[in-house]
């Protein structure tokens, strides 16, 4: 994308964000990229690395929880020390300044957290949370590493990673909550997500549907780039900012 383009596409999104009284974000894996997290599908991608079947499925789960608990306690140790980059102060920022603000997150890492974001729907779960396969207890847990097969503390069963896997459903009333903030949004941006996983995928276009402006800001193409009404290419990390 020519420098120009992509500077009228910024100014555009600018005015439409401070313009708009009711703002939806839904960022995915490349939001985090610049703070040091692998994205799933991309070059260095967690999913080009492993196997997603292998490692985050309820039947990976089952057959191999030790095998499950050591990626998850990788990711846990992989994450930690790393720190939001400008791309999630920006957001945290934007929520300050918007009237009604909501961001839908795909992404279990809690950078956005850690930058100040404070109505965050975490779409898929948290890798600080734990769950206990039992009783269903969620606690939040930040230790690491946590023991090989970490025990309820008020049962005594397996906990696992409180987070969604493949051929899981999202938990209702996440989703519900996604819905209602797409549903009553004037402005939708959509950063970072390749745009493979359901349902976060058609969240955009659901936006549209319902009248909403949808921008969205990602390194490269994706399905929908041509659907939105705005399609801004680089990084979150040196966009986001710009819309400040
Ligand atoms: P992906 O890895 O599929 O896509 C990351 C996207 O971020 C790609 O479209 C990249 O072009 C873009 N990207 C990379 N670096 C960027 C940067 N600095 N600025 C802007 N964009 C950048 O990640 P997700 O779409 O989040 O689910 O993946 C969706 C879900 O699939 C994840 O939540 C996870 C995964 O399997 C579960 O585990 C259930
Ligand atoms: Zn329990």
């Amino acid at each position: 994308m020519a420098e120009q383009e992509t500077e009228a596409c910024i100014k555009e999104l600018r005015e439409k964000l401070w313009g708009a009284r009711d703002v939806a974000v839904l960022t995915g894996a490349g939001i985090s990229a610049e703070s040091g997290v692998p994205t799933f599908r991309g070059e260095g991608g967690l999913w080009k690395q492993f196997r997603a079947v292998d490692l985050a499925t309820p039947e990976a789960f089952s057959r191999d929880p030790k095998l499950v608990w050591e990626f998850y306690n990788w990711r846990r140790e992989l994450v930690a020390p790393l720190s939001p980059n400008p791309g999630h102060f920006a957001l945290a920022e934007i929520e300050r300044r918007v009237p009604r603000f909501t961001l839908i997150t795909q992404n279990i890492d809690g950078l956005h957290e850690k930058a100040g974001s404070r109505n965050i729907i975490e779409l898929h779960g948290n890798l600080w949370r734990v769950r206990c396969t039992r009783c269903e207890t969620v606690t939040e847990d930040r230790s690491i590493p946590l023991p090989e097969l970490p025990a309820c503390e008020s049962c005594g069963s397996l906990l696992r990673p409180h987070v969604v896997w493949f051929g899981e459903i999202l938990e209702p009333q996440v989703l519900n909550a996604a819905y209602d903030a797409i549903g009553g949004c004037d402005l939708m941006i959509v950063i970072g997500t390749s745009g493979t996983v359901q349902p976060a995928a058609s969240m955009g276009v659901q936006a549209k549907r319902n009248g909403a402006a949808v921008a969205e800001i990602n390194l490269e193409p994706t399905p929908y780039s041509d659907v939105y009404n705005i399609s801004i290419s680089g990084k979150s990390g040196e966009m986001l900012p710009q819309l400040l």
